[in-house]
């Protein structure tokens, strides 16, 4: 894997419209695609963090990369192209970081454990048991490829208070992009309080 910061794109902050839209299915199983998959365990490591979805980089594909190594004793690093759950069983409660919510954590209800079908970076088709933290990993990244967030897991006024500490975790670090995402997340915050107080 090559270490050249050439790799690095920025991750995209919610809400930016990429990450609020569904993502379209892997059609090529090409060179193209293998690049772009070295390219985001390039990124998802430097960050760091434990799984990044394609629409995470301004890729609108159903195509997700993880690895909880370190944090799981058999970690399995999983490359997932045109995932779906199978299975889903059981419950629990996450505490979940994303980033593409820079400094928020939030907790939010999962299944405990899920079966996962989806298609390696060749294209063959694969099928597996995941639970406990790597079964919340799959289960949020696949949230990204249908333009979800984990704020989407939330009860509305949960979701109101939540995005609203967001906003404010934004403002104290004062940049172009979080300007951005802050004028993109205001009138969200207006549209989740609307449905809260209703
Ligand atoms: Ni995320």
């Amino acid at each position: 894997m090559k270490s050249d910061d050439t790799l690095l794109l920025p991750i995209l902050e919610w809400p930016h419209p990429i990450l609020r839209s569904p993502a379209q299915p892997i059609e090529r199983f090409d060179q193209a695609l293998t690049d772009r998959i070295e390219q985001m365990w390039h990124i998802m490591y430097h960050a760091p963090g434990i799984g990044l979805a394609a629409p995470q980089i301004a890729d609108p594909r159903r195509l997700f990369v993880m690895d909880c190594g370190g944090r799981v004793s058999d970690p399995r690093p999983l490359v997932c192209a045109n995932p779906n759950i199978i299975r889903a069983e059981g419950e629990l409660d996450s505490t979940e970081g994303c980033l593409s919510f820079p400094e928020l954590s939030v907790v939010v209800p999962r299944a405990a454990s899920i079966t996962l079908r989806a298609q390696d970076e060749l294209g063959t088709w694969f099928v597996i048991e995941l639970e406990g933290l790597e079964a919340v990993c799959a289960q949020h990244e696949i949230d990204h490829l249908e333009g979800r967030s984990f704020l989407d897991l939330l009860e509305p006024l949960e979701r109101s208070a939540t995005l609203h500490s967001y906003i404010e975790g934004l403002r104290g670090s004062n940049t172009v992009t979080s300007q951005e995402t802050i004028s993109r997340a205001e009138p969200l915050l207006a549209e989740y309080l609307m449905l809260a107080l209703k």
